[in-house]
């Protein structure tokens, strides 16, 4: 529909959580008029559930430089190692300047030094937390503060539909749907030259995931919609210990955070075996591809639905003092850790790839930015190393807000916006279809995958797709209408979206390297795939 309102800005930021609120505060303090858009409330989507923490070289005899060799290794030959050296070296100061904004970190000591825990794939001690596993919710609770004591305009129960571009193909602003909000109800315009797309993951492409039900790949949608192109989608990270509530459990389930293992838990089967020791030197703190594959290995040598995480001798004092969210959940599902072993298996978590950017945040369309965890930066290579996306928001955040500061001054006007940009028609899908998704992906393009079961899913996406397309164009039978412009359907078409490109990335990488895992092609294959897919729609690329 045509926007019915349309508001000027210098920059509009698509998002809320670590990035888009850094980003804005930056652009903010430079003075940018800067107007923060969400889909739901300032503090819904992932940072608010992020639990273990950010990672950074900020301990004593710890140092970027073996934070990089750690996140190289995770990232199994495909991170961009100048886009990580970056990310190391300005994280530290990047974490210091949060805890400035207000972030206030758990402490070893009566001196204040920061306490820091380890996770997989990290050599050293260099997480830092918050409320022992709610470090996400104390830095989102910061930067919505900050946010909201500098008076940035915000709009809330917005969803961005589409870029607006110039006919020179610059950016020119987004055209979004407001719900609820009074004055600018309905479909309407922000008009600007840049704007920041850090909308985050897309875990809800699968049935069961630690998403939050907001994470429908967005932001990655509308940038293939707009010509932009994406990277390595097919590197969806399974995190191995989520609580296990039933092999048809659906939606976002309760995370046991690798934090638990870094203080000393085990992974075991039924039997009370550790299956970890022997297959890495970091057993149970292995990078996370590793443990996933560990215990879905173990559940299929053992036909079992889920394996167990032991942390009984941690005692009941160490898990109220370091895990309250980790506790509370599981009794919320009658589990008692301090006495029982927790009930595990790995689920949807994170989006390694997304919108392709250089290291200023720039997308392949001008004025176009994006950060957090719908871009791919290439800071996580084919296996994101434990904690580093908090970090990658903030610190790419901080280097958008720069560049756009540079090429963006404030007051200078928008380009006049042309059509919408988008490279094609997409039928909306109904809402509903939303299930038939998550399913067709759950069961094709999960953890293990091979052509097989990803064929299937391409098969069953299609369907959904044409489908809605003979609803759109009169040519179904009458029960099938055409679905209603509004959330839940663009929500429904944008996983899609997102599905179909991360199937057939997943079809194309003829190998298995980190947290792809191809049951027909078991081997790594550096001869033919030490490289990236990159998908512009309708124009694919390596
Ligand atoms: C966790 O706490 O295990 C999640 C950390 C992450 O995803 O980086």
């Amino acid at each position: 529909p045509a926007p019915g309102w349309a508001e000027p800005a210098d920059v509009v930021v698509v998002g809320s959580g670590v990035a888009g609120l850094t980003a804005a505060l930056r652009c903010a303090a430079a003075g940018l008029r800067t107007v923060v858009v969400t889909k739901a409330r300032l503090d819904d989507g992932s940072t608010r559930w992020a639990q273990g923490g950010i990672a950074a070289a900020l301990g004593e005899g710890d140092t970027p430089e073996q934070h990089l060799d750690d996140t190289l290794v995770a990232g199994a030959g495909l991170c961009d190692a100048d886009a990580v050296r970056l990310l190391v070296t300005e994280g530290p100061d990047a974490v210091r300047r949060l805890i400035d904004t207000g972030a206030v970190f758990d402490k070893a000591d009566a001196a204040g030094t920061i306490a820091l825990t380890r996770e997989g794939g990290h050599h050293r001690r260099r997480i830092a937390h918050a409320g022992g596993d709610a470090t996400g919710a104390e830095i989102s609770r910061a930067l919505v503060e900050a946010v909201r004591a500098r008076a940035i305009r915000t709009v809330e129960n917005a969803l961005v539909l589409d870029l607006l571009t110039d006919a020179e193909g610059r950016t020119a602003g987004v055209t979004l749907h407001v719900m609820g909000e009074g004055r600018h109800d309905g479909v309407g315009a922000i008009h600007a030259p840049a704007v920041v797309l850090a909308t985050g993951g897309m875990g809800q492409v699968f049935s069961a995931t630690t998403n939050p039900a907001v994470s429908t790949g967005d932001g990655v949608a509308l940038a293939l919609r707009a010509g932009a192109e994406v990277s390595d989608l097919e590197f969806v990270q399974f995190h191995p210990t989520v609580l296990f509530l039933g092999a048809d459990a659906e939606g976002q389930q309760p995370l046991v955070s690798e934090a638990v293992r870094g203080e000393g838990a085990y992974l075991v089967d039924a039997g009370g075996t550790r299956f970890m020791v022997g297959r890495h030197e970091l057993a149970e703190l292995a990078p996370r591809d590793i443990v996933a594959k560990g215990i879905t290995g173990r559940m299929l040598e053992q036909d079992a639905e889920h394996m167990y995480l032991d942390g009984r001798h941690f005692g009941a004092e160490m898990w109220a003092e370091r895990f309250p969210t980790i506790l509370a959940a599981c009794r919320a599902h009658g589990i008692d850790p301090v006495t029982e072993p927790i009930p595990v298996a790995p689920a949807a978590h994170y989006a390694s790839g997304g919108i392709r950017t250089d290291r200023s945040g720039r997308t392949t369309l001008p004025g176009l930015y994006a950060c957090g965890e719908t871009a791919c930066t290439g800071v996580h290579g084919a296996n994101r190393l434990a904690s580093n996306s908090l970090l990658e928001g903030l610190v790419y955040a901080e280097r958008i807000a720069e560049a756009i500061v540079a090429a963006h001054p404030a007051g200078a006007p928008a380009p006049v916006p042309a059509e919408p940009a988008r490279t094609e028609t997409i039928p909306l899908l109904a809402p509903e279809q939303r299930f038939a998704i998550q399913r067709a992906m759950t069961r094709g393009a999960g953890v293990l995958r091979s052509e097989a079961s990803l064929a299937e899913a391409a098969e069953a996406l299609s369907a959904l797709r044409a489908q809605a397309g003979d609803a759109t164009a009169g040519g179904a039978p009458a029960e099938a209408k055409p679905a209603e412009p509004g959330v839940e359907s663009w929500e429904a078409t944008n996983l899609l979206c997102v599905a179909r490109v991360l199937v057939d990335s997943a079809r194309r990488r003829t190998e298995t390297r980190g947290c792809h895992w191809r049951e027909d092609h078991p081997d790594r294959d550096d001869t033919h795939w030490r490289r990236h897919l990159v998908t512009r729609l309708n124009q694919d690329r390596t």
